[in-house]
């Protein structure tokens, strides 16, 4: 399975993916990373671990539409089976979306369909649930709404922030990634919102 990993901040999903990858966890080749933002944490480890690693850096784009043209374009090149989004902070427009469909991935902090967008571990805090957790899903052309692949769930605690349980998810959202990939590698199909293993 060809991956390319698209990402704009830490990256720390991005490196638990190279890391079961090297560990022979997941039957993957990381084939591409970009990021949008040349001071991402994320493309430093990207580099530094060999892999090729670009910068498409939005605010040098005159809009839009050519900062993604130039985002298929290097994913054209590199022929990945796969696109995960990992901390990927740009949302992608319809078009991008269908030449991709069924094939774009993403996390989520949340228990899907709880609290979509920004801050889901906050939205979690606020509400006052007891258990949330992380969402590997297909992007569709809804907000944090396409096919669901892995849940994980978090206990939420008396006393939690939106830090104390952002940090628990994240090391769920870690396994559940490297688990959701390895299912893809596997095979699925997308029978309407159910994703089926097969
Ligand atoms: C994660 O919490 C992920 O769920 C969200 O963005 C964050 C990215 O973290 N989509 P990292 O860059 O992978 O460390």
């Amino acid at each position: 399975m060809r991956l390319a990993i698209l990402l704009s901040g830490r990256g720390s999903n991005f490196q638990a993916i190279h890391e079961a990858v090297q560990r022979g966890e997941l039957d993957a080749e990381i084939v591409l990373v970009i990021s949008n933002r040349p001071d991402a944490p994320g493309i430093a480890k990207a580099r530094e671990y060999g892999y090729d690693a670009h910068v498409l850096d939005n605010k040098t784009f005159p809009n839009r539409a050519m900062h993604e043209d130039a985002v298929l374009r290097a994913l054209d090149a590199a022929r990945p089976d796969y696109i995960a989004l990992a901390g990927y902070m740009r949302l992608l427009s319809a078009p991008f979306i269908e030449r991709w469909r069924n094939r774009i991935v993403n996390i989520h902090p949340s228990l899907l369909p709880s609290f979509p967008g920004v801050d889901a571990q906050a939205q979690a805090v606020a509400y006052g649930v007891k258990v949330s957790g992380c969402t590997v899903h297909f992007v569709d052309e809804h907000l944090d709404a396409g096919p669901i692949i892995v849940q994980r769930t978090v206990r939420v605690e008396d006393g939690d922030t939106a830090e104390t349980l952002s940090a628990r998810i994240l090391v769920e959202e870690h396994g559940a990634y490297v688990e959701a990939l390895g299912v893809l590698a596997r095979g699925v199909r997308v029978d309407g919102r159910r994703v089926v293993r097969e």
